[in-house]
């Protein structure tokens, strides 16, 4: 396994989780708005502000395609870049793609002090998150496993993903 792709809404702990993972594997860890964030030398929010979702996006995809022939990698991926096929294809094609879960109450639990999510700043309610988890259930669903977080320790989920990749090997 060459890489760990872990994908999943806002606030499902998958920077968390993949630092931990990437010490337990002896992999390096990237987070992949971070990664956006050093290029720009703005924060993801700014980005947003100054520059639009569009120009997001495709800056999402140019550092995902920069990452094809990483390896040893644990990828903390943003909540939306299971959007673009092109990104989705990277993954499937660089490791192994792990989806993590909550409900949407453990979301906005997680979020309620956050004002780093440009997209849940209008509103951060069940409703609208459920709205569009379900808008991007079928793309997060494009995994090889998926972990539900809700009410679990970061320490627990991450030895649920190590099983999982010791029964793959
Ligand atoms: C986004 C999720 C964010 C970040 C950006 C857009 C999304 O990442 O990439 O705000 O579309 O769901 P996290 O999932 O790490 O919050």
């Amino acid at each position: 396994m060459r890489n760990v792709i872990l994908t999943g809404f806002m606030g499902t702990g998958k920077s968390s989780v993949g630092k931990l993972l990437a010490t337990e594997l002896g992999f390096r860890f990237r987070d992949l708005d971070e990664m956006i964030e050093s290029i720009e030398n703005l924060t993801i929010n700014e980005v947003f502000e100054k520059y639009g979702e569009g120009h997001f996006r495709s800056l999402e995809e140019a550092v995902v395609r920069s990452l094809s022939d990483a390896e040893r990698m644990v990828l903390s991926t943003g909540g939306g870049a299971v959007i673009s096929r092109k990104n989705r294809a990277v993954f499937r094609s660089i490791g192994c793609i792990v989806n993590l879960t909550a409900s949407p109450e453990m979301i906005v639990e997680r979020l309620e002090h956050d004002d780093r999510r440009p997209l849940l700043k209008g509103s951060k309610s069940r409703e609208t998150i459920e709205k569009l988890m379900r808008a991007r259930e079928s793309f997060y669903a494009d995994a090889d496993i998926r972990i539900d977080t809700t009410g679990k320790k970061l320490e627990d989920v991450t030895r649920e993903i190590l099983l999982f990749l010791e029964g793959r090997d």
